[in-house]
């Protein structure tokens, strides 16, 4: 999705670090509690260093929600995390992404001009009642609306097990929700938490956009447990199988932990599999002297290596490159916002419309009562 972000000031891009590092630190003085910087674990270090908290993408929008005081919500990740924090602040704060175009390429997969087509398509062939729409967090918010309107759920990658189960298995008093899932926008997430489920092949389908209903037949749209929408994070499906092996050639006692973002294969050869915040529960956890293989982003895994001096951590892929849109978040973006916040002007305010918000709120309601 092209969002604009103008180029900046030649004052911040030919700043020295240590100058930019001086202008962060006295706009943030400055500014006290009325601000509060969320950082993502695979932002870079340099952003990460003023942070006053680091989180996953729930996680934050949850301390930006509960932090009432801070008027400036300065949300270093990507656009749909910022847009989740407007929803779930109130609205005296306003949330400020420091470069407009840190997008999600993921999130980007699925747009909700896509997801109503899908919708209609099943409505020829099923009862949509009996189809839960599960979003991922990584998607844009009027996808999280359509998700609430039509008695869904939002998942994170931490949670997507329990989510399902409410949405397929029978409740306390037997009754099931649903027959189906219809879930956007990462097919690698829905089919980890559908093996874990114990669903087999047979009752996942891949729903690819690009085909004509979705490249499905009738039966299989009615009879599959999970419609997957085909959508992948471009980071994270680059780990492969061949990279695990190669890595316990390396490192015959080492411990292989991946996001389940990552392609089936890949998963099922590692040790451990879970969010960002469970690996870096996972590090933690190992014995001192353990070599861990990790699959995702490479700021949070240097940054583990780095913290851990007791452990060695690497990637598990030798080449990997930084998910490019949260690299776009530097500290001259952040001097930049953060002095425009000293000076009384909101730079790059991210809003979600209240009519978005009222049912994207639903469906992010609901996981938080479901898990
Ligand atoms: P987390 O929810 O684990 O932080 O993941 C966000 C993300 O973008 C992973 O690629
Ligand atoms: Fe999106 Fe992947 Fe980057 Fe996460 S790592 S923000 S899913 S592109």
């Amino acid at each position: 999705m092209l969002r604009l972000q103008s180029a900046l000031p030649e004052r911040y891009t030919t700043a020295h670090p240590d100058q930019l590092a001086r202008w962060i630190g006295d706009a943030k003085q400055a500014l006290g509690s009325r601000l509060l910087i969320l950082g993502h674990h695979y932002q870079r270090d340099e952003v990460m260093r003023w942070a006053d908290a680091h989180g996953d993408s729930f996680g934050l929008s949850r301390i930006a929600a509960e932090r009432r005081d801070a008027e400036f919500v300065v949300f270093c990740g990507v656009h749909f995390m910022a847009e989740s924090a407007d929803i779930l602040t109130g609205d005296h704060q306003q949330v400020v992404l420091p470069d407009l175009n840190a997008g999600c390429s993921m999130a980007d997969m699925a747009d909700v001009g896509a997801v109503e087509e899908t919708w209609d398509v099943l409505g020829g062939v099923t009862d949509t009642d009996r189809v839960v729409p599960v979003t991922y967090m990584n998607s844009s918010a009027a996808l999280k609306a359509f998700v609430g309107r039509h008695g869904g759920v939002v998942c994170t990658s931490s949670n997507a097990q329990a989510v399902l189960t409410w949405a397929l298995r029978p409740d306390r008093s037997g009754v099931t929700r649903g027959d189906q899932v219809l879930f956007f926008p990462d097919q690698h997430l829905g089919r980890n938490t559908g093996f874990q489920m114990g669903y087999k092949p047979d009752d996942m389908a891949v729903w690819d956009p690009r085909q004509d209903r979705g490249g499905l037949d009738d039966l299989t749209l009615k009879t599959s447990s999970l419609l997957l929408w085909k959508g992948h994070c471009s980071v994270h499906q680059r780990f492969s199988p061949a990279h695990v092996a190669a890595f316990r050639a390396e490192h015959p006692d080492g411990i292989v932990v991946v996001h389940p973002e990552c392609a089936h294969e890949t998963v099922e050869l590692a040790d451990q599999v879970g969010s960002t915040d469970f690996i870096i529960r996972a590090v933690a956890a190992a014995p001192p002297g353990s070599v861990i293989g990790v699959g995702t982003e490479i700021h949070l895994v240097k940054r583990l290596d780095d913290e851990s001096p007791d452990k060695t951590v690497v990637s598990l892929d030798p080449l990997v490159c930084p998910c490019s849109t949260m690299f776009r978040i530097d500290a001259a973006h952040l001097a930049w916002i953060l002095e425009g916040l000293v000076a009384g002007e909101v730079r790059n305010r991210i809003t979600v419309d209240p009519e978005t918000a009222k049912w994207a709120k639903v469906a992010l309601d609901q996981m938080l009562i479901t898990v």
